[in-house]
This record gives C-alpha cells, structure tokens and sequence, in this order.
C-alpha cells in the first residue's frame, strides 16, 4: 500500500522523537523566511536540518503528493530524481502517488540535509523510499537522467537565471517535470519562469493548466495557488508552538511532460478541460465557480440546480479540482 502521511509522521517520530528543543530553531527557521532569506541557506545545519523535517517536511509532502496526484494516473514514471531534494518530502509523495516507481535519487547541496532524510526514509514502508539515494551536490552540477524530475521548494533558493538553467537541465534530462513553490505571488513568478522554460523546451503541461498558452494570471493581477489542508501531530503543534490541529499548505505548481502531443484532442494525458482556481461559492440554488479554461481564461461558470448532475458535482467540487469534471 502506498505511503501516507501516518507513515510519514512515524518515520519523523522514530528519528526526532518528540523535537521538544527544536522549537528555537523552527523559530529561526521562520524568521529566516520571514526576512526573506532563503530557508536553503540555513538548512546546512543538523539542528536547523532536523527543525525543517519537524515543520516543514509534513506540507511540502502533502503540497507535492496534490500536485502529483493533480497529474493523474498518465504519470507513470519508474525512477525519479529529486533536485534539491533536502530530507526528501518530494520522494515520500512520489512514493504516496506513483506506483509505477522503482527508484528515487535525491540531490542536494546540504549534508546534513541529505544524512537526516536518509535516516527518515530508512524507516518507510516502502522499498522505494528505504533504497533511495542521497547524493551532496550543489547546483550547478550534471543532471543524472530520470523518467520525471522533481523540484520542490527549491527554484526558489536560486537566481532567476539559475532557476532558468535547472529547469531546463531538468527537462533536458527527464520525461516529466514536477516543480512546487510557495504559494505567494514571490513563489508563483518563480513558478511562472519553470513554467515558461518547461514550454519553451518544447514540454506540455499536464496540471494544472488546462493549456500550454500564456497564463491569464502572468500579468500580475492575480496568482495561481492551491490550498492543502493537513494535519499537525503533537510533535509539529509542539515544535511550531502551535495549538490547532492541521494547517492549510498553499503551493503553486506546474507538471509537464515531454511528449503528449499523440493523444486525444491534442491534450496530454491528465490534462483538465478546465481547472478550480478559487474556493467554489455555494449559493441559492447554485453553486459559482472561478475555472480557469483554454479560452477564455479565468471564467465564472454558474451550476444551477436545474443542471443535474453538474450542480452535484459542482456542490462537491473543491479549489484545484478539474471543471467540468467529466472529460
Ligand atoms: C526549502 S528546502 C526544500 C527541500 C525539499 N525539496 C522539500 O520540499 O522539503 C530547499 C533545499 O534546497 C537546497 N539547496 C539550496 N541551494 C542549493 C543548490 N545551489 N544546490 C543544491 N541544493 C540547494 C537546500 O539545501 C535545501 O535542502
């Protein structure tokens, strides 16, 4: 069976145990990010490695495990390569989405980093995570090949133009690209640029566009992001300093893949006609949607009970789902 976020959550128990004397280090942690220096940056320390995994590790696995999951059943990749991988959040959700996945490789510029994630991961009930494996390199560096490669949290640590070369380096290397960022408007501009560079490598994307055209939101007026809600262990609370019980996670992503260009409609497999841009507004008799769609961009559909099964299918459907959700 897959893993999931209990195993997770095991795995950081059997390694962190309690994390009681990480809480001043998860504080500086925040206020690194707080003051806009880049987490990376201080992520070369076991104490500020191990504070990261307690507060970090558990949404940036639920944040990358949505946007693989956004991907659909047409990701089937059998080895993978993390890129700045750090403790390894991005192959726990590979691992929690792909069964087709035979091998994980994690890079990274930060030891101790790498040594942490390694020892979590030891702990998986899962082969692909317990064998994966953890390499120290600082970008820039050769890109070992892979079927998809994932960036999370990561093109953000980097110069733009930086972000530009290991995007393409990535695509260069790989037949899929995942990349996740924060979902902030700093966190979508360095999404956008993957996203621009994946297209202008001739790649399709897969979610959560429905399109490979310019981004209605490139113009600044808004930014495309997504909310996953997980839940806070005792520990997390602990470390955090915090009383509820889960967290909303925003993230912005992008996952393309190579070829797609065969299939029907000219989408590539997964891709959504259109997508859930904003929490659906449940009205009198309706429901109003903000989906984002080829044409003409970010629309408001309007389900009213008279549609039937749509107006049910809109009741349930959530920010991030596909619209219309029958292809
Ligand atoms: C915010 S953490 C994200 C870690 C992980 N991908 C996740 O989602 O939890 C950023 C990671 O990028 C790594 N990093 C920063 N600059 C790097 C570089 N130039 N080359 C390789 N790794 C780098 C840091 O060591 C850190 O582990």
């Amino acid at each position: 069976m897959a893993v999931g976020e209990r195993d997770l959550d095991a795995a950081l128990d059997a390694v962190l145990g309690s994390g009681s004397e990480l809480a001043p280090a998860a504080a500086a942690l925040s206020a690194a990010y707080r003051s806009g220096r880049r987490p990376g940056e201080v992520l070369d320390d076991p104490t500020a490695a191990r504070a990261y995994a307690a507060v970090r590790m558990p949404a940036t696995f639920a944040a990358v495990r949505a946007a693989l999951r956004a991907a659909g059943p047409g990701l089937r990749p059998t080895t993978l390569l993390d890129i700045g991988g750090g403790t390894g959040a991005a192959v726990w959700a590979a691992a929690a989405t792909l069964p087709s996945l035979r091998s994980a490789h994690v890079l990274d510029g930060s030891a101790p980093a790498l040594a942490l994630g390694r020892r979590i991961a030891a702990g998986a009930p899962d082969p692909v995570l317990a064998g994966a494996t953890w390499t120290q390199a600082r970008w820039p560096v050769d890109l070992p090949g892979a079927d998809l490669a994932t960036l999370a949290y990561f093109a953000g640590e980097l110069r733009p133009e930086q972000q530009v070369a290991v995007v393409a380096a990535a695509a260069e290397r790989a037949g899929a690209v995942a990349v996740v960022e924060p979902g902030t408007p700093a966190g979508f501009a360095d999404l956008l640029r993957a996203r621009d560079t994946l297209l202008g490598m001739g790649f399709r994307i897969v979610a959560p566009c429905p399109h490979d055209l310019d981004c209605p939101w490139a113009t600044g007026s808004d930014w495309c992001h997504f909310p996953v809600r997980l839940p806070r262990s005792a520990r997390h609370r602990q470390v955090k300093g915090a009383r509820l019980g889960w967290e909303d996670e925003k993230f912005s992503y992008v996952v393309a893949v190579r070829d797609g260009a065969d299939r029907p409609e000219g989408r590539p497999e997964g891709r959504p006609e259109g997508r859930i841009v904003r929490h659906p507004l449940q009205r009198k008799g309706m429901v109003e949607l903000t989906v984002c769609a080829a044409r003409p961009g970010i629309e408001r559909v309007i389900v009213s009970k008279r549609s039937g099964a749509d107006y049910k299918a809109a009741r349930d459907a959530g920010w991030g789902d596909a619209w219309p959700p029958h292809p």
